[in-house]
């Protein structure tokens, strides 16, 4: 269905989706490197992607998918949290994608949760320099919160064209978010980190396509607002309404609810 923030996919399951956006990975990796000898990917976290992953490592046990020409900017990242912290989302892309494929470990980019508070913007700038140097992302994948935040873009106050702008950075977790992400904290919500690196509004809309995944009916009504609702900071995925030429979402019948 084409809508306002791009085309819906409503699968029967989120298997279905996870399988439609590893096949789209994939092709998308393959005709990148046909025309520019690499493809630089975006790539997100969350409990949603894990299955892509896993059917993209699938993919290269059997010889079918190569990350040898590829480079990935992963979206975001706690802060501060140490890279070796099992709550890292560098402990999650290892574990999940990168130690089971043939992705140069220099070329697997995420921001550095370690990075003293004085130097964040000047490491946020300069990750934000080196995807434009790289080209920029050809696909950004991403997952959705049920706050609507994109990355860790979270709601805000902001007026429209100073939500579009926004570029990576240190930013502060909405209560939503810390609430959701108490599960990967042992259930503690003191426990998560209040702070987060994210790659902007601003450089996730510049990528060349995006592909976006909800499932389950907690999502429903952020997809529902981001698709359908007026495009706002409150709502950070309706930003994607700049750009539906660009935008799929892959999505379950749970999530699609809404719409
Ligand atoms: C996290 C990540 C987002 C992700 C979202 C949804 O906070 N920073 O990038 O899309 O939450 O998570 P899940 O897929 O577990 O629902």
């Amino acid at each position: 269905m084409q809508t306002p923030a791009g085309t819906v996919l409503v699968c029967d399951d989120p298997a279905q989706a996870c399988r439609l956006a590893a096949d789209r990975i994939a092709s998308a990796i393959a005709s990148t490197r046909a025309d520019r000898g690499r493809a630089v990917l975006g790539l997100a976290t969350g409990s949603t992607p894990i299955p892509v992953y896993a059917d993209l490592v699938a993919r290269h046990r059997a010889g079918q998918l190569s990350f040898a020409n590829v480079t990935t900017y992963n979206l975001d990242e706690y802060y501060p949290i140490a890279p070796l912290d099992p709550n890292s989302y560098h402990a999650f892309m290892y574990k999940h994608l990168f130690q089971h494929v043939d992705l140069p470990p220099h070329r697997a980019h995420i921001l550095d949760g370690t990075v003293p508070e004085a130097f964040a913007a000047e490491h946020c700038a300069a990750f934000d320099r080196w995807i434009e140097a790289d080209g920029g992302i050809d696909l950004q994948l991403l997952g959705i919160g049920r706050n609507g935040h994109i990355g860790f873009n979270e709601p805000s106050d902001l007026p429209l064209d100073q939500a579009l702008r926004l570029p990576t950075r240190l930013t502060r977790l909405d209560p939503v978010t810390i609430a959701d992400a108490a599960r990967d904290f042992g259930g503690s919500e003191a426990a998560v980190p209040r702070r987060a690196l994210t790659l902007g509004t601003a450089t996730i809309l510049a990528a060349r396509s995006i592909l976006i995944l909800a499932f389950g009916a907690n999502k429903a009504e952020a997809v529902a607002r981001a698709v359908f609702g007026p495009r706002t900071a409150q709502l950070p995925a309706s930003l994607l309404q700049t750009v539906p030429e660009k935008v799929t979402w892959l999505i379950d019948r749970a999530a699609a609810a809404r719409l």
